[in-house]
């Protein structure tokens, strides 16, 4: 199975975004991530939809967005028209999960279910046949930087499973403190798209394409 790196462009230099996304395209990355947070939903204020369309044009790979915000629906045809290619929604929004997705789909870009760290993989079993994308968080969403939590990878395992007996195509994303040394644990407890914001950006923009290679493995 191929791993796809999603660098979360939240541990970027926001000073020069445009630039940043166009040295991590350039780098090596298979996705570019995009963490929206309203300080509501989670405790951190992010990227709107208009910051995502100024920086569309930088790069052609597609734009991974992750939802962190509560009401979810209004927001989702914005992003969409933004650039978004895949849309991940959390069900622990008090926003009606089947109804984000149904919108999603709707606007004919690719639907994820993002899961935090306290949710049980179960949740994301009525969906299953209409997602793309599997998100489980290994940290409690708001903040990039933060410590890996291993309870993540049994969850992973589970849902593995899950998605193989399924016969579809679906996406396993992991999503927080994953670097260098835990990278390899995630792949085999099933991640197959692996988010890495600190650890993409970590040492500057000469360092992306030797950090994105040294996450692949190599
Ligand atoms: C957390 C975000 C993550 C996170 C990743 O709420 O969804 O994408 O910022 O950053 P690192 O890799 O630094 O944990
Ligand atoms: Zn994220």
């Amino acid at each position: 199975m191929s791993v796809k790196i999603s660098p979360s462009i939240l541990a970027s230099d926001f000073s020069s975004l445009g630039e940043e996304v166009v040295n991590i395209t350039k780098a090596g990355a298979d996705y570019i991530h995009v963490d929206v947070m309203d300080g509501h939903f989670v405790p951190n204020l992010t990227i709107g939809p208009d910051i995502v369309k100024s920086i569309r044009d930088k790069s052609s790979l597609p734009f991974d967005v992750h939802l962190m915000i509560d009401p979810v629906q209004p927001y989702i045809e914005k992003f969409v028209e933004a650039g978004a290619d895949i849309v991940s929604v959390h069900p622990e929004a008090n926003d009606d999960t089947q109804a984000c997705i149904d919108k999603i789909k709707s606007l004919n870009v690719k639907a994820g279910l993002a899961i935090n760290p306290d949710t049980e993989w179960e949740v994301v079993k009525p969906f299953m046949d209409q997602l793309d994308l599997i998100l489980v968080m290994s940290v409690h969403p708001g903040f990039g930087g933060q410590k890996f939590i291993p309870t993540a990878l049994d969850k992973l395992e589970k849902l593995r499973k899950e998605i193989d007996q399924s016969g579809r195509e679906i996406d396993l994303e992991i999503d927080g403190g994953v670097n260098f040394e835990n990278i390899q644990s995630v792949i085999d407890a099933g991640a197959n798209m692996i988010v890495a914001g600190t650890t993409t950006f970590k040492g500057g923009p000469d360092e992306y394409a030797n950090n994105i290679e040294k996450l692949r493995g190599h």
